[in-house]
């Protein structure tokens, strides 16, 4: 099956299965499965998923019961099974470790065991760089990196001099700036390969059309944050997903992002809290503005996080303008969170069966686009899912005339 049909295979089923994944499960008060499907809201409760006291070993079933009232999803799950890859890169010495979180390091050397040796480097929002330099120790022609943030780029700056990559590897610069700028696109230099590690939404499609409309070398990318674009809707790039019926919002683009396998055990406590608290404010300003809709918070900061469950409703009543002048009841709105949390997790279960599917269409779009572009593209699994969630990589490369 080549990309094209497996685009078109992957995007036939979800439209199929739209009414599973494409809602909001934090704006529904019921669950929305008692409509869809009675069976599986009874089921799910009975199990007890998402109450505290739910055992793991009921999952099977579950997913037995979803199977079966879901025949799509078991096609999805066979079609978006991506390649996997072991391999990784060594550096030189203990020392290009240096200041690198584990995981991180993890994420690089795999990463960097797909990029072609001997090439002009583009590292594409680089953070400080790691990804670039590791690559660069294997026999790169130059090396150019790329990112906004002043304190990074000189990071990044120092790291280089601190390995002489100079005079060891190859000539290197650190360039300051923004990477959707006009300014920008006009500089980019039209004879180097481009990396990118996690560049979230606009940032990674900006660099698949700027490789198309410039005939680059290729690129590697590993995108992340599909959700971070501009419009409110993901803007498709190949004239296959354009003919969609799909439109992702941004909320949709959020799905392959709501997991936690990375996350440790302070983390998940951290989050949890934060999830009933945020069901908790939106319980209490329908009942406070007496209107029974979803009300969206802004990231919370940490230091309300830690604080108060009071001080944390005074604070998203201010944001959002509400009167907060009669006294807050902490225990009755937390109470109504705590029985509303179990009836999201259960939709959301559901929801999160297709989030595979989902980020596989995103970067089938890209893939379909760069070929019609020119380009022979790879799609894969660069490294394990307990490394990084987000671990697909699109490999492209122009083909030759
Ligand atoms: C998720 S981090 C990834 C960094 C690095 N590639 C890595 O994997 O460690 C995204 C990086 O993009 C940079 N960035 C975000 N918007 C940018 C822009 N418009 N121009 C240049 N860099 C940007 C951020 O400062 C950040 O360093």
């Amino acid at each position: 099956m080549n990309y094209h049909q497996q685009f078109q295979e992957v995007n036939r089923l979800l439209e199929q299965t739209r009414q599973w994944w494409q809602f909001a499960a934090f704006h529904d008060r019921q669950s929305r499965w008692k409509q869809i499907s009675p069976q599986l809201d009874k089921r799910l409760n009975q199990a007890r998923l998402g109450y505290e006291d739910f055992n793991r070993e009921q999952l099977s079933v579950l997913q037995q019961l979803l199977d079966e009232l879901i025949p799509q999803l078991n096609k999805l799950k066979e079609l978006t099974k991506l390649p996997k890859s072991d391999d990784y890169l060594e550096a030189p010495d203990s020392h290009w470790q240096y200041q690198i979180a584990g995981r991180k390091w993890s994420q690089i050397k795999h990463f960097a065991a797909h990029v072609p040796k001997h090439k002009n480097l583009l590292e594409w929002c680089a953070g400080k760089g790691h990804l670039g330099r590791l690559v660069a120790s294997q026999g790169a022609q130059s090396l150019i990196s790329v990112e906004w943030q002043q304190a990074l780029c000189e990071k990044n700056h120092s790291l280089n001099l601190r390995l002489d990559i100079d005079k060891n590897y190859c000539p290197s610069c650190v360039l300051e700036r923004d990477v959707l700028s006009e300014k920008w696109t006009e500089e980019y230099p039209l004879s180097h390969y481009a990396l990118a590690l996690h560049a979230c939404g606009d940032l990674h499609t900006h660099l698949v059309k700027l490789v198309a409309e410039k005939q680059t070398e290729g690129i590697c990318l590993a995108p992340c944050c599909y959700n971070l674009i501009k419009k409110e809707y993901y803007q498709p790039l190949s004239w296959q997903a354009k003919k969609s019926d799909l439109q992702l919002s941004r909320l949709d683009l959020s799905l392959p992002l709501r997991q936690l396998v990375t996350a440790g055990e302070r983390e998940q406590r951290e989050q949890k809290q934060e999830r009933l608290w945020r069901i908790a404010f939106d319980c209490w300003q329908r009942n406070k503005r007496n209107i029974d809709q979803y009300m969206p918070l802004p990231t919370i900061p940490k230091k309300i996080l830690k604080g108060s469950f009071s001080d944390f409703i005074l604070w998203a009543a201010t944001e959002k303008s509400i009167d907060v002048s009669s006294s807050v009841l902490v225990d009755e709105t937390l109470m109504q969170a705590q029985k509303r949390l179990p009836v999201i997790t259960q939709m959301e279960w559901v929801q999160f069966q297709f989030q595979r599917a989902i980020e596989v269409w995103l970067l089938l779009d890209q893939v379909l686009f760069l070929e019609a572009n020119g380009y022979m593209c790879d799609l894969f699994e660069f490294c394990e899912k307990s490394l990084t969630p987000r671990n697909l990589m699109l490999r492209a490369d122009k083909r030759s005339c």
